[in-house]
């Protein structure tokens, strides 16, 4: 990515500001309207331009342009419509962004998108196809009903994809390490115990069903 050389012409910050031709608070935000402030084409014309940036997300392909500094929450949310992923504290911190890129999980609100070209995007939107049930859910989201793990649901999304991220890790050996391992997703209900119930019995179920013998191989060896 070619480097992003500020301007040498703009005016000095410094300056003092004619207040008279301020716009009021009120002129800023209108009441009841969300739209953006009008950009100034010569500022627009200093910013660097959008890069083409190539995704896969929930199995389907993105071509897309962004400005190098919009996060892939922001892209995924704003752009692509897709809100299951949640924006918490929007700094590293709660975990609610979090998105399993090439089966890894991270916070997507500290992830430049253009960071991302030609990656594999799994958000909670896709779970059930990644589970091979495209119009269900995947065994983790049927173990957070039924072990009632969630009140608000706000975190629900961040906790589910860090879960199934975790699952591609080296499998923890206990409840605790459950916990420890999950420790960068808060939860500001505290269902904590029933997270930590959902994701033990899809860990270890799984983790019982791999130790199992092949079903060829059981009795093999044994007398006839
Ligand atoms: S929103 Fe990303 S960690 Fe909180
Ligand atoms: S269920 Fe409310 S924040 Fe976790």
């Amino acid at each position: 990515m070619p480097a992003y050389n500020p301007p040498t012409d703009v005016a000095n910050e410094d300056a003092p500001v004619d207040t008279s031709t301020q716009p009021t608070a009120l002129e800023q935000t209108p009441q009841g309207s969300t739209a953006p402030p009008p950009i100034d084409p010569a500022a627009e014309a200093l910013l660097p331009e959008p890069i083409p940036v190539q995704m896969r997300i929930n199995g389907v392909d993105y071509q897309l342009r962004l400005r190098p500094w919009v996060t892939l929450l922001d892209l995924l949310r704003d752009r692509l419509d897709l809100t299951g992923t949640k924006k918490g504290c929007d700094h590293g911190q709660c975990g609610a962004c979090t998105v399993i890129v090439d089966g890894r999980r991270i916070n997507a609100c500290l992830a430049l998108a253009v960071a991302y070209d030609c990656a594999d995007i799994t958000t909670v939107e896709g779970l059930g196809s990644l589970a091979g049930n495209p119009e269900g859910l995947h065994p983790l989201q049927q173990a957070f009903i039924d072990c009632d793990a969630f009140q608000c649901g706000y975190c629900t999304p961040g906790q589910l994809c860090s879960a199934v991220g975790m699952m591609n890790e080296p499998a923890p050996v206990n409840a605790a390490e459950i916990r420890e391992r999950m420790s960068g997703n808060i939860c500001r209900c505290a269902a904590y115990p029933q997270i930590v119930e959902a994701v033990s019995r899809v860990v270890f179920s799984q983790r019982e069903t791999a130790e199992e013998p092949p079903a060829a191989a059981v009795g093999q060896g044994e007398p006839q």
